[in-house]
């Protein structure tokens, strides 16, 4: 598949960010680090929690990567409504046919900007009774996180900028992009 340069999604233009090798390469990255923490004992019966919608291009490629005995859930985070800026209230909806009582739950996430996404996972994970909770992120934006803890797992470190492509959407655009593309201001 060819790579455009540039993408228009409602009327904005984008230009290409992150060209497709790399993300990939950021994926196998994070693939290995969590294969060598699961030979190293790590993690106990783990629960791989992609968090729809943003994660599940990400999350799939992570996924049959992992070496081991890893499960597959997904939950659901509604924050940015439709536009560019984070959302102060995020919703959650545990499908109800993981149970995540007493597991070690790697939550996948498309990008961690605030950070409050993540954070309400993990305390909803918490509640819920999860033995420990993991966060794997491919995107990181480190000027933009106002969280306490540490991520995990990080594919790539970005900028402070909104991006689209590879699961991330504007507007549900653009999820369908195969490489990173970042808004032309
Ligand atoms: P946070 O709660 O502020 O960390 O934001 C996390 C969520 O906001 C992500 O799971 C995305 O759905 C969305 N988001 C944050 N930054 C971007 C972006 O640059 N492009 C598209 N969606 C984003
Ligand atoms: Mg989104």
């Amino acid at each position: 598949m060819e790579t455009k340069n540039t993408a228009t999604l409602h009327g904005r233009q984008f230009r290409l960010l992150i060209p497709t090798p790399q993300v990939q390469e950021a994926i196998r990255q994070v693939a290995r680090e969590v294969n060598a923490d699961y030979r190293n004992g790590t993690f106990r019966r783990p629960l791989v929690l992609v968090t729809l919608s943003g994660a599940l291009v990400f999350g799939g490629e992570l996924f049959r990567q992992l070496e081991g005995d890893f499960e597959l859930g997904f939950v659901r985070a509604f924050s940015y409504g439709s536009g560019m800026e984070s959302a102060e209230d995020v919703r959650i909806e545990l499908s109800g046919a993981v149970d995540v009582a007493g597991r070690d739950v790697l939550v996948v996430e498309d990008v961690v900007d605030s950070g409050r996404t993540a954070e309400s996972l993990r305390t909803l994970l918490c509640k819920a009774q999860a033995r420990r909770v993991w966060i794997a992120t491919l995107l990181f934006k480190p000027e933009a996180y106002r969280g306490a803890l540490l991520i995990d797992y990080v594919g790539l470190r970005i900028e402070d900028r909104f991006v689209v492509g590879y699961g991330l959407d504007y507007d549900q655009a653009g999820r369908n992009l195969n490489a990173i593309y970042v808004l032309d201001q």
